[in-house]
């Protein structure tokens, strides 16, 4: 066997996945290997990937255009639970790389399988649930496709088999028989990598820098930085704090920086009047691979920017805190 293999069975009664060390990647032998493997696996027939935008997933795309050229279909789940923008961004950023992106808008669904939970666990199954029981369930169903690529990284099997936190798109590593259960196989060439490995393949594939050196969001985007149930309104005002958050520190360098909504209100004053509001709290880190990160040393005067213009620009906001606790023992999003 290749010692980039695709990951294509189940968790395999805990076999470990073959990690390949940033340090000791050949991108050019890696990606030549996995259009291979592609190639040989999708065999005549057709394949879906799932497109987020993000470094992952973006660079799945461009491997399976690689090897499969038409026989892939890139679709872009619109769950509603977006950054301002994201979607039409993805769309355009593929355009001019030629790849033609599908939008499904699933914004309902979404919302309905979230209506009511507040758990992060649960969470994070209704959203894997409905992207890939629901939505791709339907779209192979529809197009007779077999397989469905997605960007998986080691480090999303770690944090999930370890059972710290459920990341939504592991299936087969927590024995999920994705083919009986919806109907395709799931395909997962970046499975060995980190997210430096990651970039460093992006980079190979010919992909823009505004990819490969995009900050890592998650897939359960902003539900995952909602505390408590998700609604709507609830998304539309971290949402909001996020637009600030983004513009305030893009210059800060640091690995990734977040909005996160609370779910307990707190007494402010506005006007002289009582005015009990919503708390925002930032989240700004220094990691490498996201296994372990510590808060970015801000300047105080970054941080004041960013409660003035979200207590002033996000409506019912009159907190912001600053999280100063590295992971472990804090994890890096807040569900
Ligand atoms: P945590 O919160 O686990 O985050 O310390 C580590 C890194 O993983 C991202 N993350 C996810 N990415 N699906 C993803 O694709 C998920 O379910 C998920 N949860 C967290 C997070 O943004 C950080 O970069």
């Amino acid at each position: 066997m290749s010692l980039y293999a695709i990951i294509t069975s189940p968790w395999r009664g805990g076999e470990l996945i073959k990690e390949i060390k940033a340090s000791e990647l050949d991108s050019k032998k890696f990606i030549a290997e996995k259009v291979e493997e592609i190639k040989k696996t999708v065999g005549k027939g057709l394949a879906i990937n799932a497109l987020s935008g993000g470094v992952d997933s973006s660079t799945v795309t461009m491997l399976g255009h690689e090897a499969l050229g038409d026989r892939l279909r890139t679709v872009f789940v619109d769950h509603g639970l977006m950054r301002e923008g994201e979607p039409q961004r993805v769309v355009n950023v593929f355009k001019r790389l030629g790849v033609k992106v599908e939008l499904v808008d699933s914004k309902q669904q979404f919302f309905n399988a979230l209506k009511g939970i507040e758990d992060p666990e649960q969470k994070r199954e209704a959203i894997t649930r409905t992207f890939y029981r629901d939505v791709f369930g339907k779209i192979v169903r529809d197009t007779g496709a077999k397989y469905l690529m997605h960007g998986t990284i080691l480090t999303d099997v770690d944090e999930t088999v370890a059972g710290i936190k459920r990341q939504h798109n592991i299936l087969t590593q927590i024995g999920i028989d994705t083919e009986k259960e919806f109907g395709y196989q799931v395909l997962e060439p970046l499975i060995q990598l980190r997210k430096d490995g990651v970039r460093k393949v992006s980079k190979a594939l010919g992909l823009p820098e505004e990819i490969y050196n995009r900050m890592p969001f998650l897939g359960p985007a902003l539900a995952g930085r909602v505390i408590g149930e998700v609604t709507p309104e609830r998304i539309a005002v971290v949402r909001a704090a996020t637009v600030i958050v983004e513009e305030e520190l893009a210059k800060s360098g640091a690995f990734q920086y977040m909005a996160i909504l609370h779910k307990d209100k707190v007494t402010g004053m506005r006007n002289g009047k009582r005015d009990f509001g919503q708390q925002i709290e930032i989240r700004c880190w220094d990691s490498l691979d996201a296994r372990t990160a510590t808060p970015s040393n801000l300047p105080f005067s970054a941080l004041q920017r960013i409660a003035d213009r979200t207590t002033r620009e996000v409506p019912g906001v009159v907190s912001v805190t600053y999280n100063v606790t590295p992971k472990p023992p804090s994890t890096m999003e807040a569900v």
